[in-house]
């Protein structure tokens, strides 16, 4: 018979801005190429906007458009290298799913604040998604029985829910995968009918420090495979950072 199972890709948070090194991203796209997975969700965060950064902070203006230029050429570039090692490749068509974070979304609060000149002007048609299906910020997507959004928040507050994977499960209450916060955490719920509940948080794919991070910059980096998805449930398959070099790196 037939199996049903999928293999889903994880591509978490990116954070590509102008002048960082992206060969990791071709490292990601070889990867797809080799095990070939049914679905690849890039968990959002991969267009960093440092020139609109000042929109986390309500009342503050815009920096110049030259600034805002390079964050999205930065991100398309990266978007282009992250899929030139698979595109094309024939009878090979995965279903590929890009979740937006939140410092994409600071392009929506940047024209929410000045939409006399920015409307029209900046917006999401900026990014070249290279095959990838784009889910607005915080749109919560079921995928073979998991639930994926860039974060979840919880009901009633609208705060970002967090803490450990069992608190997590307790109140997403099914399978969830997650970006946004960096390193990997991974954890699982067995019911008593035998079925498994898995919660996995992954934030980072990327290879430089973040200066805000300090002595925290030692988490860990990589992609996830997920094998045998199947109703929510599946085995996990980390490839980190550094086997990526190992492996296309040479
Ligand atoms: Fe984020």
């Amino acid at each position: 018979m037939a199996s049903k199972t999928k293999r889903h890709l994880v591509i978490p948070d990116t954070q590509v801005k102008p002048g960082y090194d992206l060969s990791h991203l071709k490292w990601a796209g070889r990867a797809i190429e080799d095990y070939r997975p049914d679905t690849i969700v890039h968990l959002g965060d991969h267009w960093d906007m440092p020139s609109l950064s000042s929109y986390d902070k309500p009342g503050s203006r815009s920096k110049e458009g030259s600034r805002y230029r390079d964050d999205i050429d930065a991100g398309n570039e990266g978007m282009e290298i992250l899929t030139e090692p698979f595109k094309g490749i024939k009878g090979y068509n995965p279903d590929m799913i890009f979740l937006t974070g939140n410092p994409e979304n600071r392009i929506e609060r940047a024209i929410e604040d000045d939409p006399v000149r920015l409307e029209g002007v900046i917006g999401y048609d900026d990014f070249e998604l290279c095959g990838f299906r784009r889910y607005d910020f915080l749109e919560v997507l079921q995928l073979d029985g998991i639930v994926y959004s860039h974060y979840f928040q919880a009901a009633g507050t609208g705060r970002a829910i967090a803490g450990s994977i069992d608190n997590r499960l307790n109140k997403i209450g099914q399978s969830f995968i997650q970006g946004h916060q960096q390193g990997m955490n991974y954890g699982t719920r067995v019911l008593p009918t035998g079925k498994i509940y898995h919660g996995l948080v992954a934030g980072s794919f990327y290879r430089h420090d973040e200066a805000y991070m300090g002595q925290g910059n030692g988490h860990w980096r990589g992609l996830v495979v997920l094998n045998e998805v199947e109703d929510g449930n599946y085995d996990i398959m980390p490839l980190s950072i550094s086997y990526l070099e190992k492996k296309y790196g040479g």
